[in-house]
């Protein structure tokens, strides 16, 4: 099921930003009348779990059950709260279970946050037009470099965030941000 075919009202980030705050999953796409969120302001994150790890949550700082974001359908980008607080999309693969490659929610060319445009398949860039692929490669300039990746693992329904230091997948290069 393709959860694109949302209504995209032309306020659909702020109420994406609403979902998150209210500590929902939110789901995702968007189209026109998206604009720049931000960054969201979050507690910080608890250290421990799987591989040091921190515990995605909401913004007022509570984890977030991998089976909350399970839920949804399969090609749902969920908005957490991540490393460092940075809002991060972990994704519902078609197999209905959670991607181990999340992305951070921060465009490469001035920082700005995005939604997930499901009909386009892209996450596009409200500020400057930078669109980039699912797995966060750019699709279109004027973003530089690919998006940050995290690593994502769920054990006992919690779901673990820790720093990506392996190659770069989409590249075979020691990511940039290492
Ligand atoms: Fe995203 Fe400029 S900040 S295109």
């Amino acid at each position: 099921m393709d959860n694109t075919q949302a209504i995209a009202p032309p306020s659909y980030s702020r109420r994406q930003l609403l979902n998150f705050l209210a500590g929902t999953t939110v789901a995702v796409t968007a189209s026109a009348g998206a604009y720049a969120m931000g960054k969201f302001f979050v507690p910080p994150a608890e250290k421990g779990g799987a591989g040091g790890g921190i515990i995605a949550k909401d913004v007022l700082g509570n984890p977030i059950p991998a089976s909350q974001i399970l839920a949804e359908a399969p090609g749902t980008r969920a908005l957490v709260a991540g490393l460092a607080g940075d809002p991060t999309y972990l994704i519902v693969k078609e197999d209905g279970s959670l991607d181990s490659i999340g992305i951070v929610d921060s465009c490469t060319h001035l920082g700005c946050t995005f939604p997930w445009n499901g009909n386009d398949q892209e996450f596009q860039c409200p500020c400057h037009g930078s669109r980039y692929h699912p797995d966060g490669s750019v699709a279109r300039g004027p973003a530089p470099l690919p998006l940050k990746i995290v690593q994502v693992a769920v054990v006992d329904d919690q779901i673990f965030i820790s720093p990506w230091t392996d190659l770069d997948p989409r590249t075979g290069e020691k990511p940039w941000w290492v």
